[in-house]
């Protein structure tokens, strides 16, 4: 199976980089399965609607993850249950709206599980460890292949999650930071790992956001009003081939691509 995931997508540049890139994507790896796109900083940078999920979809984009920003639009509370292909994080009290973990065919008529874990550090989610393991072979019973999103904050966390995954997973993708890590690598039992995909939007900004407007805040620590920055814009994210066979990833390369500017 070979797959491209693509770290956060934030705003209408990010948007913009998704619509340039994914019909490239598609032509550079000859027999893509699906590309699949964090994207709970879609909708101007805080969260996703439906209507921007159908965009994103629009583009190219098969299967969307998101994060702690998923409910930033509140809209979406109510609108998740209808959209086919995003699922919110896994570990969060019975009863929020929505789906922690998927099995999707892909346009190539595969099955493919995703996974959508969060962060317990700095981040208040319930301790994904102990439902990483059952959340993954349960979506394996029905996908030959599983993924995971584990959205996180803290390096250590996202690292462990990896090695707690390897030999279950045959992909696990930090996201959250929007800073591209350079630990690419194929772990010992075949999940291919990166502590963080990246982001994908402005890059001349600080995460996604305008960069005055943030180091005024960190100056004056008095409420700003913070606006998708402009200008350098990227995709992040990786490409993965995965053995089918054995569920063993054989290649992991990481996506940092420029895109004209939105
Ligand atoms: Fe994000
Ligand atoms: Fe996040």
């Amino acid at each position: 199976m070979k797959l491209v995931f693509i770290g956060d997508i934030v705003g209408k540049p990010g948007r913009r980089a998704v619509q340039e890139w994914a019909p490239k994507l598609r032509e550079r790896y000859d027999g893509l399965d699906a590309i699949v796109a964090n994207a709970e900083n879609a909708a101007g940078g805080r969260g996703l609607t439906a209507k921007i999920a159908k965009e994103i979809t629009s583009y190219g984009v098969d299967f969307m993850t998101t994060g702690n920003h998923v409910w930033d639009q509140k809209e979406f509370l109510t609108e998740i249950g209808s959209v086919p292909n995003v699922i919110r994080p896994y570990n969060v009290p019975p009863g929020t709206p929505g789906t922690g973990s998927a099995a999707f065919d892909t346009p190539t008529g595969k099955k493919l599980g995703v996974v959508n874990l969060a962060g317990s550090l700095f981040m208040n989610y319930s301790n994904p460890f102990p439902v990483a393991i059952p959340a993954v072979e349960a979506i394996g019973q029905q996908a030959r292949i599983v993924i995971v999103d584990m959205h996180a904050e803290a390096t250590s966390e996202k690292v462990a999650m990896g090695w707690h995954l390897d030999g279950i997973a045959s992909l696990v993708v930090g996201t959250h930071t929007h800073v591209q890590t350079a630990d690419e690598t194929i772990l010992p039992n075949g999940a291919a790992y990166i502590t963080d995909l990246g982001m994908t939007g402005p890059h001349d900004s600080v995460i996604g956001v305008g960069k005055e407007m943030v180091v005024r805040k960190f100056l004056t620590q008095l409420p700003a009003k913070f606006e998708v920055a402009t200008g350098d814009t990227l995709l992040c994210g990786v490409y993965v081939e995965i053995d089918e066979r054995t569920r063993r990833a054989t290649l992991i390369e990481r996506l940092r691509l420029p895109c004209e500017d939105a």
